[in-house]
């Protein structure tokens, strides 16, 4: 589960944040197999080392800009590997060792390594995953909506084995960030979902939701129409 935690804020800013970021992509982009790969995909570096910057504060500092989608943005990619994720790895861990910041250090290696993981994770599923629906039958009516949902206010009883009660349906809708839904029974698929993307929650069906990435996601309540 990934939590903010604005006490970190004292050991480190967006400053270091920044430092960060450039350094570790201009050694990337000199890297012989990580740069062609970077160089082939990015066209404007300016606007992409931005895009990091919010990315990494939202992760370091729980700040809400980051706007992307990299769960698939990765998964877009031809011909990933663990080994260059294990490059990626080791370049980010030389890059956060020269900071001089040991707070920031132990908390990026740490979050680069599990979303390297989950990367590397949903890019070998994408062939094979079991996709679930994202728009619900027709014959519904919407009758409500939940509270917008964030790490800060997520229930408990939403991140465990949970659902609907009686013909009612729900459709998920994640606005930003990046969430995890799973279903606790038959046939267990998961899915990770980034901004944009819904899910249809059967009536009934066992399911939870954790947040991979800091977001917010909402869901709307249909009934059948008698
Ligand atoms: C094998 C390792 C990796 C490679 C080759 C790689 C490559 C790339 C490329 C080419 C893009 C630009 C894609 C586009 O704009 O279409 C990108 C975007 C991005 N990457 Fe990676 N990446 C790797 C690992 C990681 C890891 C481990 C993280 C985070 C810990 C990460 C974070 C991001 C983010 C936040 C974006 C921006 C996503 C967006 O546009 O919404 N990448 N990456």
């Amino acid at each position: 589960m990934l939590m903010t935690d604005s006490s970190l804020q004292a050991d480190y800013t967006e400053t270091d944040i920044r430092q960060l970021v450039t350094q570790f992509y201009a050694q990337v982009r000199q890297d012989g197999q990580l740069g062609p790969i970077f160089e082939q995909n990015v066209q404007n570096w300016d606007e992409h080392l931005d895009m990091l910057c919010d990315f990494w504060s939202a992760i370091l500092l729980g700040t809400r800009r980051f706007k992307g989608a990299p769960i698939a943005r990765h998964a877009a990619l031809p011909e990933l590997s663990w080994p260059l994720f294990e490059r990626w790895l080791e370049i980010f861990n030389q890059t956060t060792a020269t900071l001089g910041k040991p707070a920031l250090q132990n908390k990026a290696d740490a979050m680069a390594d599990r979303i390297a993981a989950k990367l590397w994770q949903t890019y070998q599923a994408q062939s094979s995953q079991t996709r679930l629906p994202d728009t619900l039958p027709p014959g519904l009516e919407r009758y409500s909506q939940s509270p917008v949902f964030t790490p800060d206010n997520l229930p408990g009883a939403l991140r465990r084995a949970h659902n609907t009660k009686s013909g009612t349906w729900g459709l998920l809708r994640v606005q930003t960030g990046v969430l995890r839904f799973a279903l606790d029974q038959e046939p267990f698929t998961e899915v990770v979902l980034t901004a944009g993307q819904c899910v249809a929650i059967e009536p009934q069906v066992l399911h939870h939701v954790e947040f991979e990435l800091p977001g917010s996601f909402q869901i709307e309540f249909f009934k059948q129409v008698r």
